[in-house]
């Protein structure tokens, strides 16, 4: 899956993306990240990206010619399943979302900043908006990070254990069960004795319950979804 994040600071993807899974998905060839400087498109001595809002009010919008010209020399080169917008009243990012955005093969992601983007760009070119929560984060650059880790953890052959993006929290609707590691007891407190029983089945059981009753005590919503 081929990612193009359009931004202001591509510095801020070099934690994220360097590590851990997405790091092994470059390395794997199974995700490839490409960061584009949105000031590289503007015009003039000054690559100026933003201007003041028409109307006055607070805060600078990110100027449409930067923007469009981008995102044109990109689309100009490949077909993109999903042009997305980082903002925060876009639709909530949630698992079925992720599920469904990770069998794309290439997506653009644009990266908001100040009071947000001219409103043309997302009427012509943006098909999808995207927030990652109820809040308001000082640019979309985190936004897309935790975007593209939700999508690359579920591109087959990225991790390891192929069923495990499977049993994440959220894939069947539930958070997840407890999980225990060595050593047995530490000060006094035990691993539940099943999970050392060997017993198959009890085990998928009781991991099963545990689960369903995790979810109706910490997030009841996902059991009325
Ligand atoms: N940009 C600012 N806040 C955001 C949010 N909550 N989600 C996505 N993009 C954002």
């Amino acid at each position: 899956m081929r990612f193009d994040i359009i931004t202001l600071f591509p510095e801020m993807f070099a934690g994220p993306f360097s590590h851990s899974i997405i790091k092994r998905a470059k390395e794997k060839g199974l995700a490839e990240i490409h960061l584009h400087q949105l000031r590289d498109f503007a015009a003039g001595r000054h690559r100026k990206v933003d201007d003041y809002p028409f109307s006055g009010g607070a805060g600078m919008v990110m100027m449409i010619e930067p923007l469009a010209r981008c995102l044109e020399s990109l689309q100009k080169e490949r077909e993109y399943d999903e042009v997305i917008y980082t903002s925060p009243d876009g639709e909530l990012l949630d698992q079925p979302l992720a599920n469904q955005l990770s069998l794309y093969k290439n997506i653009i992601i644009l990266c908001g900043h100040y009071k947000g983007i001219d409103e043309r760009i997302r009427e012509h070119f943006i098909t999808r908006e995207i927030s990652i929560g109820n809040y308001v984060l000082s640019g979309g650059e985190l936004a897309a990070s935790v975007i593209v880790d939700s999508l690359v953890r579920l591109l087959p052959g990225v991790l390891g254990n192929e069923s495990s993006a499977l049993s994440d929290s959220f894939q069947d609707g539930l958070v997840s069960p407890p999980v225990y590691t060595r050593p047995r007891t530490f000060r006094g407190w035990e691993v539940p004795a099943i999970l050392l029983s060997g017993d198959e089945k009890r085990i998928a059981q009781w991991k099963n319950e545990q689960a369903i009753q995790r979810t109706r005590q910490r997030r009841p919503g996902l059991l009325d979804e």
